[in-house]
């Protein structure tokens, strides 16, 4: 649990943005514990960014740089995110690494959502390495980002059964209708429960 006052969010997405849809749903049905101040964008065609002035909600895209695979200068993402006080980032389809300042800024106030249950098939395309693997559960996982890839300490998870009549489309589907459930019920009670870190394990309950 974070502080008394309302926590203010900020999204950082990608590409299509469902995760950030439902996040926006849940916030405007006041079911988030906190308030969606801004969406913040590293890719200028997102359609997040539309979805986000479709909700109201602030569409931004701070420069990237040169690279792809992480942001060249993190700082004028971090003023953003200052500028608006923003006391919690919550990345939904974000396709970047992070590292410091922004992760130690953001220590304990970041999360992530990913489409395994981790730490099972980290990375990239984690439904198909699941799908090709032949797993018989698979599921999606809400994480505290650290510096490391799909890690973090666990706020939540779901499991989704892969049927026999599945195809990786049908099971995809699947998939996101769970990210869609998980991810905003895992941001309440992270904003409305206090919680504290056992180690790896991340603990909700008052201590005793
Ligand atoms: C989701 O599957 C999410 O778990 C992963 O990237 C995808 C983003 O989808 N990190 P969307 O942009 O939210 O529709």
């Amino acid at each position: 649990m974070l502080s008394a006052r309302s926590a203010r969010l900020a999204v950082f997405a990608s590409g299509n943005g469902s995760n950030f849809e439902a996040l926006a749903s849940a916030a405007s049905r006041g079911e988030l514990g906190g308030d969606l101040v801004a969406v913040l964008s590293d890719n200028p065609q997102a359609f997040a960014l539309e979805r986000a002035r479709l909700h109201g909600i602030e569409a931004l895209t701070p420069p990237t740089g040169r690279f792809r695979s992480r942001l060249e200068d993190e700082t004028p993402w971090l003023d953003a995110l200052r500028e608006r006080r923003i006391d919690v980032v919550l990345l939904a389809g974000f396709m970047r690494r992070l590292h410091a300042p922004l992760l130690d800024a953001f220590a304990r106030r970041m999360l992530n959502i990913h489409p395994s249950l981790l730490p099972a098939f980290p990375g990239l395309d984690a439904i198909g390495q699941a799908w090709r693997h032949g797993v018989r559960v698979t599921g999606c996982t809400v994480h505290l980002v650290e510096d490391a890839l799909d890690a973090g300490p666990i706020v939540a998870q779901a499991t989704v059964e892969v049927r026999e009549d599945d195809t990786q489309e049908s099971l995809e589907a699947r998939m996101h209708a769970a990210e869609h459930r998980l991810y905003p019920a895992a941001v309440r009670r992270y904003l409305t429960e206090p919680f504290r870190l056992d180690g790896r394990r991340l603990v909700f309950g008052a201590e005793e």
